[in-house]
C-alpha cells in the first residue's frame, strides 16, 4: 500500500470513529441532562418553599434514588444513569469504581490547574460500554447541605439519614461529583 493510502485510509478511520463518538455523547448528554433536569426542578422548587434547605433535605432523602430509578425506566435497556462523587454522601447507591474516581480526579486536577470548563464532557470506553461524564460543580445553593457552615438542624438531619456522609466541607468552585451515562454498544 502506498503511504498515501495508509493515511487515507487512517484518515477515514478516524472521522467514522469521531462521527460514532460524537453520537453516543450526544445521547449520553440527554440522558443526563433527564437525570439533573429531574433533580435540580424538584431541588429549586423546595428550596423556594424552605430556604432553611430542610424540606429540601428531607425531599432529597426520600426521593433522589426514587427519581434516579423513575428516569432510568424512561432510558432504552441499553443505557444508565447515574450520579457518583469522590465523596460520597449515599454510599448504598452512589459509590464510584475506578473509571468513576479516574475521570473525577482528572476534573480536580483540572479545576487546580483553572483549565477546567463545566462544559467538559468526557467519554470512556469501558468493556462494552462507552460513559459519558458530565461534572457537577459546587454553587452556592449546594452549600446549605454540602458546605462547611450547616445548620445544626441540617446537621442533625443529616447524620440520621446518612451516618456514612462524606458530602460535606464543599466550597464553591469545587468538584461536587459527576451525572455518568452507560451505554452499551449495541
Ligand atoms: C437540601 C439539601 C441539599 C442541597 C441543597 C444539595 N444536595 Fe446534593 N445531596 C443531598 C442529599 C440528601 C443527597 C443524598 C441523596 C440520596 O440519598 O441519594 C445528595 C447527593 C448528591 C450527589 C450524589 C452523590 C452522593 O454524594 O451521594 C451529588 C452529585 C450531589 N448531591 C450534588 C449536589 C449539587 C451539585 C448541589 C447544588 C446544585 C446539591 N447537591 C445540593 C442534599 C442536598
Amino acid at each position: 500500500m502506498k503511504l498515501s493510502t495508509i493515511a487515507l485510509s487512517a484518515l477515514l478511520l478516524t472521522s467514522v470513529c469521531m462521527a460514532d463518538n460524537t453520537a453516543v455523547k450526544m445521547e449520553g448528554v440527554k440522558y443526563i441532562k433527564m437525570l439533573g433536569g429531574a433533580l435540580k426542578g424538584e431541588l429549586k422548587a423546595h428550596m423556594k418553599k424552605d430556604p432553611s434547605g430542610l424540606e429540601a433535605l428531607a425531599f432529597c432523602t426520600g426521593s433522589a434514588d426514587k427519581i434516579t430509578h423513575d428516569v432510568n425506566a424512561k432510558l432504552p435497556a441499553y443505557a444508565k444513569v447515574r450520579r457518583t462523587a469522590l465523596k460520597v454522601r449515599n454510599d448504598k447507591v452512589n459509590t464510584p469504581d475506578s473509571t468513576d474516581e479516574k475521570v473525577m480526579k482528572a476534573y480536580e486536577a483540572a479545576i487546580e490547574a483553572k483549565t477546567f470548563t463545566p462544559k467538559d464532557i468526557k467519554v470512556v470506553e469501558v468493556g462494552d460500554t462507552t460513559r459519558v461524564y458530565k461534572p457537577l460543580v459546587t454553587k452556592k445553593v449546594c452549600l446549605k447541605c454540602h458546605g462547611s457552615d450547616l445548620s445544626p438542624q441540617i446537621q442533625d438531619a443529616l447524620k440520621s439519614a446518612y451516618p456514612n456522609d462524606h458530602a460535606t466541607g464543599f466550597k464553591e468552585g469545587d468538584l461536587r461529583g459527576v451525572i455518568v451515562t452507560e451505554i452499551k454498544n449495541h
